[in-house]
């Protein structure tokens, strides 16, 4: 690093770096510096694409893969000549994939491109990684050693975490992630309130605990993007994101493996919690690659809040 764009370098904390001086193991510093990389690729593509990507025939006439399949499979091209993965398992692929030789450490799971659509309003889009040791079909707290997600905003910005906190980078243009907030901790209480789900289809119990919220004076924050909606509470140091039961589908509707046990884990990292009205995300089993979940994700004070209007009124 460094070499011909002079001595600022020195003022800065790359990736690589910081992962070296936050003693993370070798191969997984390596693994997450390769899926930061492919970032670059996917928001070239998200460029590349200039909104007709999805669907559309290219000037050849070929059939062209929509933007969430195309980030797929330029995480797992990359990921297959990492070394270090044995098991790829992402939103777009029916079975886990091995794409290792078989003795390799990690499981890599991924949602290549959440909230791909929100790119025709030009609203911010992102990608989920969870990076597991023996099996991905596990208890989180069992499994997980890692995981990262990258915003691609006006800004693109990553945040991982190695279970030592949780940090986030800024690409420069120099294309180094480099060093913007270590550490990120959450307060104890935020005041911002992100909902997914129609109020026609709450349960009695969420009806309240939002009715709680509001007359506490929360602001409404929701795109309709996990990643944004969910950046948005670590970097403003709190709140609550919560995608719950509904009526019609009590096990909500984002999923588990590939959404939820990332952001879990980060926000763990963070001091804040992560629940799905009553158990923590990473204490619950993952049986199904498409296993959704209720989830109350954010500050201390919120998520336990939810936990509270959801016993007394289930
Ligand atoms: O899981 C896909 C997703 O687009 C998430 O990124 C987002 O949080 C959620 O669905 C939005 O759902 P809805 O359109 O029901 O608000």
């Amino acid at each position: 690093m460094g070499e011909g764009i002079g001595d600022y370098t020195k003022y800065i904390t790359d990736l690589r770096r910081h992962m070296w001086i936050d003693g993370v193991e070798t191969e997984l510093r390596r693994l997450i510096w390769q899926i930061a990389v492919t970032g670059k690729y996917i928001s070239a593509k998200i460029h590349e694409s200039n909104r007709k990507l999805a669907g559309f025939q290219n000037i050849y006439g070929e059939e062209q893969l929509s933007l969430d399949r195309s980030a797929d499979e330029i995480l797992k091209n990359q990921l297959q000549y990492s070394g270090f993965v044995r098991d790829y398992s992402s939103e777009e692929q029916d079975t886990i994939v091995r794409i290792g030789q078989g003795n390799e450490k990690y499981y890599v799971t991924a949602d290549p491109l959440d909230g791909s659509s929100l790119v025709d309003t030009n609203l911010a889009i992102g990608t989920i990684i969870g990076i597991h040791k023996e099996s991905m079909m596990a208890e989180g707290r069992r499994s997980m050693v890692a995981a990262l997600y990258i915003t691609y905003g006006p800004l693109i910005t990553m945040v991982y975490s190695a279970g030592k906190g949780a940090h986030e980078f800024v690409l420069n243009r120099e294309g180094e992630y480099v060093l913007s907030q270590e550490n990120i901790t959450l307060e104890e209480r935020g005041s911002i309130y992100s909902l997914g789900g129609l109020r026609k289809d709450w349960t009695e119990g969420h009806r309240r605990y939002v009715e709680h919220l509001e007359e506490a004076g929360y602001k409404l924050r929701y795109s309709g993007g996990f990643v944004p909606d969910i950046n948005q509470i670590l970097i403003k140091r709190g709140g609550i994101f919560t995608y719950p039961a509904l009526k019609k589908s009590p096990r909500g509707k984002l999923r588990l493996l590939f959404e939820l046990q990332p952001m879990a884990f980060i926000f763990e990292q963070a001091g804040g919690m992560a629940t799905d009205g009553r158990e923590p995300i990473l204490a619950l089993r993952v049986e199904d690659l498409d296993q959704r979940c209720p989830i109350y994700i954010g500050s201390r004070y919120e998520v336990e809040k939810a936990g509270e209007f959801l016993k007394d009124h289930p």
